[in-house]
């Protein structure tokens, strides 16, 4: 139970690997935060981590909106009495042929970025006070390896949020406040399974070392891990959890 007495506010936890994260995290005693634009899904995934045992809130929360960040602190402080950890997990794949970013649209181009980017900061601005109150913890942002390879904006994105972890560590690690990434590789989630198709498929033949796609569940070790004290002097690293893909 590594994180008994812990509040940790995870980003589009209503599914995929936001899902896993809040699941794990109730497992090892966290209580949870389950912020999501999706209010079905996430009230379900929230209602079934309780009735396992666990502890856990739905937020509704766009984490691309200060105010609807800044509600997400109000409620949860006001439920749960404090935040200790946060996981910058919600991300949209938008329409990867919509993706050059040489004929890009620009109003697509900006909300795709205030979410995949600029959402990162947001949440971040908005609960790091509070981490702070209870004298530190840690934040984890969730990359890709689409920052390393070709892949529009959505690599753009993924890139910024490699830079954003390693400025934000500098700038908070004064106040005990790690800042770290994962960088999945292709993993099986609905979305992935939805808009990926034959495209995931190819680059688990041709790139992996290890020939499967990730799971929700190969991803868990690495968050626990980065959270937690074992990673008390990791601090502005991206780690890959990508079955070899870009080593
Ligand atoms: P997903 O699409 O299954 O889940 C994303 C969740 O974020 C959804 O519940 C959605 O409602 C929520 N969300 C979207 N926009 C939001 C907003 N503005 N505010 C709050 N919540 C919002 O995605 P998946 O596959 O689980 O991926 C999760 C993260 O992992 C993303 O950051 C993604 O870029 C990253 N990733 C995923 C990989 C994969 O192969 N599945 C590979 C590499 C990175």
């Amino acid at each position: 139970m590594r994180f008994e007495n812990k509040v940790v506010v995870v980003t589009g936890a209503a599914q995929g690997i936001g899902e896993a994260y809040a699941r794990a995290l109730a497992a090892e005693g966290a209580a949870v935060v389950v912020a999501d634009l999706n209010e079905e899904a996430g009230a379900k995934v929230a209602a079934s981590i309780d009735e396992g045992g666990g502890r856990a809130i739905f937020v509704r929360c766009d984490v691309s909106s200060a105010a609807s960040a800044e509600a997400l602190v109000e409620a949860t402080t006001e439920e749960l009495g404090g935040i200790d950890h946060l996981v910058n997990n919600a991300a949209i794949y938008g329409d990867m042929e919509f993706n050059l970013l040489i004929t890009v649209d620009w109003d697509y181009y900006r909300r795709f970025m205030s979410v995949n980017l600029d959402g990162a900061l947001v949440m971040t601005r908005a609960v790091y006070p509070e981490i702070a109150k209870r004298g530190g913890g840690a934040i984890v942002n969730q990359s890709s390896t689409a920052a390393y390879l070709y892949s529009g904006f959505y690599g753009l994105a993924k890139a910024g949020i490699n830079s954003l972890t390693q400025q934000l560590a500098h700038e908070l690690g004064g106040q005990r406040i790690r800042v770290n990434a994962i960088a999945p590789g292709p993993t099986d989630t609905e979305a992935t399974r939805t808009q990926a198709g034959d495209a995931a498929q190819d680059i688990v033949r041709n790139s992996l070392a290890i020939k499967r796609m990730g799971s929700v569940d190969d991803m868990v070790g690495a968050l626990l891990f980065l959270l937690s004290d074992d990673a008390s002097w990791v601090t502005g690293q991206v780690l890959a959890v990508d079955g070899g893909q870009t080593f």
